[in-house]
């Protein structure tokens, strides 16, 4: 069945992975129905009240160690909570783990933010699953900012605001690669570069569709450069002393690694802060995957260690991620 799987992309599989983790991968990709993971909108509801509701209902659960207000159903399937008030409500919203990572590396800068003014620009944001966290983690007075494409897009935003009663939270509709007409330069304190990228988490072996794409030759690039022009041009837009956070829910190196490279090389008032240690915990020890240091003809910055690539599991996914600071 994985020789299903384009050539290209199992070489390159092979190139970037150890036996171990190749098997991990493997797994990954013949999972029929993924583990339900979610998160509680503290805005509206407690981990008491959801726990409680939950065992009322007879659904399994388990509280995640390593994150706060997480946790992942053990049985029941995404359906199951639909008819569920707590879910109608938005007191819950189902989330990939992975992406909660983000807010977590941040924790330290935010607090030093406590109770001053704190700018935050998503740069493509929909459907707005960070922008909405940043909103339930700092409560008080930020200012928010959600950009993305298309109208399809920002009605994404707009219905996941609404729900979930994260109201100050200003949404545009703009081309990433044309913010600096937008705003002036030096505006935010934090942008999130959650960038368009070519999803090779989605691979499921089940479903032809989820892997055809990557016949495409082209796919990695096309994404490589649309990342590159959105990144150089939002640099002038973070204020010194503050952070750019780049992540990708894809494998590939030229748009992860590279990427990085490219900045580092370009913009010699970019640094990497080190972010392995938020992934010190027994639960990841199996995704956490140690940094590749060159792929095919690609030789990586030597600071590439300090990025972080994610495995997937029964209850994450790819991801990975780097935290730059403007100095
Ligand atoms: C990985 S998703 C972002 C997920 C989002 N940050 C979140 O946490 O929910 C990538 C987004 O990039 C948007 N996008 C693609 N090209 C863009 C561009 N040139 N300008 C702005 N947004 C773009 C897509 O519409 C898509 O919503």
């Amino acid at each position: 069945m994985i020789n299903n799987l384009p050539k290209k992309f199992l070489d390159k599989l092979n190139q970037i992975y150890n036996k171990t983790e190749l098997e991990t991968i493997f797994k990954w990709f013949q999972v029929i129905k993924r583990k339900v993971t979610f998160r509680v909108n503290t805005l509206k509801s407690t981990n008491k009240e959801i726990e409680d509701y939950l065992n009322s209902v007879w659904f399994l659960f388990k509280k995640l160690d390593y994150l706060d207000n997480w946790y992942i159903l053990l049985e029941k399937q995404e359906k199951d909570l639909w008819d569920l008030d707590l879910f109608k409500d938005g007191k819950i919203y189902l989330q990939w783990i992975t992406s909660q990572f983000i807010w977590q590396i941040l924790t330290l800068d935010l607090k030093e933010f406590k109770n001053k003014e704190l700018k935050v620009l998503d740069l493509t944001a929909s459907p707005g699953w960070k922008i909405t966290h940043i909103w339930a983690l700092t409560k008080d007075e930020k200012e928010l900012y959600a950009n993305d494409l298309t109208s399809i897009r920002i009605d994404k935003i707009k219905y996941l605001t609404n729900k979930l009663w994260f109201e100050n939270i200003n949404i545009i509709k703009n081309d990433a690669r044309k913010l600096k007409d937008v705003f002036p330069k030096n505006s935010f304190d934090i942008i999130i570069a959650d960038l368009p990228c070519s999803a090779e988490w989605r691979i499921n072996l089940n479903k032809e569709k989820s892997y055809f794409y990557l016949n495409n030759k082209d796919v990695n690039k096309k994404n490589y450069k649309l990342q590159k022009e959105i990144l150089e041009n939002n640099i002038e837009l973070l204020k010194e002393w503050w952070i750019l956070i780049y992540s990708t829910c894809t494998l590939d190196p030229l748009e992860n690694e590279w990427i990085v490279h490219f900045l580092l090389s370009n913009n010699k008032d970019l640094i990497l802060e080190d972010i392995s240690s938020f992934f010190d915990y027994k639960d990841l020890e199996n995704i956490k995957k140690t940094w590749i240091k060159s792929y095919s003809k690609y030789i990586f910055q030597k600071d590439i260690t300090k990025t972080i690539r994610l495995l997937p599991s029964e209850n994450t996914e790819w991801f990975f991620i780097a935290k730059f600071r403007k100095i």
